[in-house]
């Protein structure tokens, strides 16, 4: 990988938007990524993940706002010299069939017009742990394995900043976890990675930071801060007769942050805490008075939350 001297953030992206005529593919989106970092850009289909790729991979113009990649200004003057410095690995990889991995690899290295063309597919090649079929055809590999030629593809330049658009889609668990480990491996290496993915468990597990799209970018952070902040917490309490005040009985109870009413009779508690919220609230209902039939603590997954938090798009709903 590149071993150049890298100072500043890897992407600095402010208010960057991007429309096709009417229609919003990304709106108002702000965040930075340091370098050595894997970013992971979490979203539904449809959620501009691809359309901020492309506009970050200078082959789309945004509509307005400002980024910054691999320490250039984005902007057309500095599409030759942004294209130098990072690598695009596309949904689908874009290989000639025909022709076997290392003369694809030989044919791009070209493109590129890089130096030391040998040294650097063999090292590519071994990158992606593919150095023994180099010369089996494209045609003939599976899709998990075309996958990791189109990584070592985008290895080639030794790229600043690696793009990856959904680099799992499509492939079966195995294949899948191939390709994880592989980046993984990227990551260990202090390689900058940008990786999109609809797969919540996919971002969970291979990305330092996750951001949250639909359109609109919903939240980012640490994937443990994120399932802090997703998870919500709750303790559903049955008494065998009403409460005759509720508020007194809750208001007090360590980290409650709210109660309801649900519509069959149970109260919710919303704590920050459950662990030390459900053994006050059953002392506090006993010393109400109250005769207490159940107490259950509440977990609801981060992706019924995740589901959750990228539904409440009207606009998304409406595409
Ligand atoms: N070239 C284009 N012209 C018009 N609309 C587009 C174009 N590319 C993407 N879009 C629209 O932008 C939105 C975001 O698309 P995309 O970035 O591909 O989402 P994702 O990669 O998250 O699935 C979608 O509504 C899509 O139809
Ligand atoms: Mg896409």
């Amino acid at each position: 990988m590149s071993t150049e001297r890298t100072t500043g953030p890897a992407l600095v992206v402010q208010n960057l938007t991007k429309r096709f005529g009417e229609r919003t593919a990304f709106s108002e989106v702000s965040f930075e990524v340091a370098y050595g970092e894997v970013f992971g850009f979490l979203g539904p289909n449809g959620a501009g993940k691809t359309t901020t790729v492309r506009t970050l991979g200078t082959l789309i113009a945004p509509t307005s706002g400002a980024a910054t990649v691999a320490g250039l200004p984005l902007s057309a003057d500095n599409g030759v010299a942004i294209r130098s410095r990072i690598a695009v690995m596309p949904e689908s990889p874009g290989l000639y069939l025909r022709l076997s991995v290392a003369e694809n690899l030989s044919y791009f290295a070209g493109l590129y017009e890089l130096p030391d063309r040998r040294a650097r597919i063999e090292r590519a090649l071994r990158s992606v742990g593919l150095e023994h079929r180099a010369d089996d055809l494209c045609r003939s590999l599976s899709k998990g394995l075309r996958q990791r030629v189109g990584l070592a593809r985008a290895l080639l330049t030794d790229p600043q900043v690696l793009f990856l658009d959904e680099p799992t889609s499509g492939l079966d668990p195995v294949a899948a976890r191939e390709v994880h480990d592989l980046i993984d491996a990227l990551r260990k290496r202090g390689v900058t990675i940008f990786l999109t993915t609809h797969r919540l468990a996919e971002a969970e597990q291979l990305c330092d930071r996750v951001g949250i799209l639909n359109t609109t970018l919903r939240m980012i952070g640490r994937p443990d801060e994120l399932r802090e902040q997703l998870f919500s917490k709750s303790i559903e309490i049955r008494t065998r007769a009403p409460l005759a005040d509720p508020d007194e009985v809750f208001a007090a109870l360590p980290g409650a942050e709210g109660w309801q009413r649900s519509e069959d009779g149970a109260y919710v508690l919303s704590v920050t805490d459950a662990d030390t919220a459900a053994p006050a609230a059953a002392r506090a209902l006993v010393t109400a008075g109250a005769d207490l039939l159940a107490l259950t603590p509440i977990r609801h997954s981060l992706e019924d939350v995740y589901l959750q938090l990228i539904d409440t798009d009207v606009e998304a709903q409406q595409r």
